[in-house]
């Protein structure tokens, strides 16, 4: 509770002062990591910005499985979502970057991404006017490594979402908010579920890594935090998911291979039936959790009450509009801000 105040304030002050910087027209560190973000200036190629896998509709996560990079390269993990990381401990599914500024230029060096060596998409940005005159005016600075990576990360602290028919009925003690089905469901989900035990904390994060019987060391064959940290004990173990959006950001797990909830949920109830040769799964899932079909709609329409409202209704977001600085840059290929999609729940 004490940490969703502090993420409620910061929200509201990041809020307060995007709205201060709209109105004197002045750009911030977070302006410019929007701009940056949707700019495919920072591909190899140029074909591909930040924006083309965390897709802004799908709560800055992607549609695909396993995304693409520059020259069709596929990956060979599930994107995650950029939202709600301002809480976040360590990055990547398996925690391999401590900050959100160490992690921001890796996907820009890496090969299956961007491709673009970090020196390059600087010098870049130093021949690009526009960016000349933004990073002079926010960091007193030519565009270099670090104020690229703060930039970004920047952007990507002002992605908090805390409006959710699920918030609204706990925090706001709306009891008319959310349906009797999803209040069964979060009591599912806290009690004969076992989500809680891991899923906890205002994102539905406890930032750890646990083993949830997706390894098996041969079709699934990704050790996760093994591969940072080389401890046995780790094999198996990504960090744990936020659910925050969790309606929109499919498909799930590390490697995308749950297309739906139903199939995520489905899995969870009896995780050896859908991975029989899984190594080291977390005892907590040990025996099938025997939820009924009912139990089951109940607890996915719990994880849709966690969709902000943004995404529900078709209202503006609060994040700046990029074509804001299209006129400073004529170029082509910037794309424009989050619109967000009409879904029902
Ligand atoms: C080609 C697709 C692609 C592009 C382009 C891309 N990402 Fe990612 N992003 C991913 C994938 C895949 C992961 C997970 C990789 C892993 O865990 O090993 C990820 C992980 C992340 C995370 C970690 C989220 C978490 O919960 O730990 C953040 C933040 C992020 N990316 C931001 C960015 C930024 C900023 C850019 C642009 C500079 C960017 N990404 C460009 C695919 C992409
Ligand atoms: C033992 C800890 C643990 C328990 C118990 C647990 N989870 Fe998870 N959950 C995780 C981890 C770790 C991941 C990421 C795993 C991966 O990608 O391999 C995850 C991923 C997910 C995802 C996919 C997130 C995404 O963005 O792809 C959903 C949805 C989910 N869990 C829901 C649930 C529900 C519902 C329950 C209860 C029935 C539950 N979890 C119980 C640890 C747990």
């Amino acid at each position: 509770m004490k940490k969703y105040i502090v993420v409620m304030a910061v929200c509201i002050a990041v809020i307060g002062l995007q709205a201060t910087s709209i109105k004197n027209n002045e750009p911030t560190k977070a302006t410019l990591g929007e701009l940056l973000f949707f700019d495919p200036i920072l591909s190899k190629d140029k074909t591909i910005s930040c924006a083309s896998c965390h897709k802004p509709a799908a709560a800055f996560a992607d549609t695909l499985a396993v995304s693409i990079g520059v020259n069709g390269k596929k990956g060979s993990r599930n994107t995650p979502t950029a939202m709600n990381l301002v809480l976040a401990k360590s990055f990547f599914w398996d925690g391999r970057a401590a900050t959100l500024e160490e992690q921001a230029l890796a996907p820009i060096a890496n090969p299956d991404e961007m491709n673009l060596p970090i020196a390059e998409a600087v010098s870049r940005l130093q021949g690009n006017e526009q960016y000349k005159m933004l990073f002079a005016k926010v960091f007193n600075s030519e565009p270099n490594e670090k104020t690229l990576a703060l930039a970004l990360a920047a952007f990507e602290r002002t992605l908090e979402t805390s409006d959710s028919p699920f918030d609204n009925w706990k925090f706001s003690d709306d009891s008319t908010a959310v349906s009797d089905a999803v209040k069964r469901g979060f009591v599912i989900f806290n009690e004969k579920g076992k989500c809680i035990k891991c899923h906890f904390g205002s994102d539905f994060t406890a930032n750890e890594f646990r083993n949830i019987g997706l390894f098996d060391g041969k079709k699934l064959s990704d050790s996760g935090r093994y591969n940072v940290t080389h401890k046995e004990d780790d094999i198996g173990k990504f960090k744990t998911s936020s659910l925050r959006n969790i309606a929109i950001t499919a498909p799930y797990m590390h490697n995308g291979m749950f297309k739906t909830l139903d199939e995520v949920i489905n899995f969870y109830n009896d995780t050896k039936k859908v991975v029989p040769g899984a190594v080291n799964t977390d005892t907590l899932l040990a025996k099938p959790l025997g939820l009924t079909k009912k139990e089951k709609q109940d607890l996915k329409a719990f994880m849709l009450s966690l969709t902000d409202k943004k995404f529900i209704k078709n209202t503006k977001s609060d994040t700046i509009n990029p074509k804001k600085y299209k006129k400073a840059n004529p170029k082509k290929n910037i794309a424009v801000a989050p619109h967000p999609i009409l879904i029902t729940i």
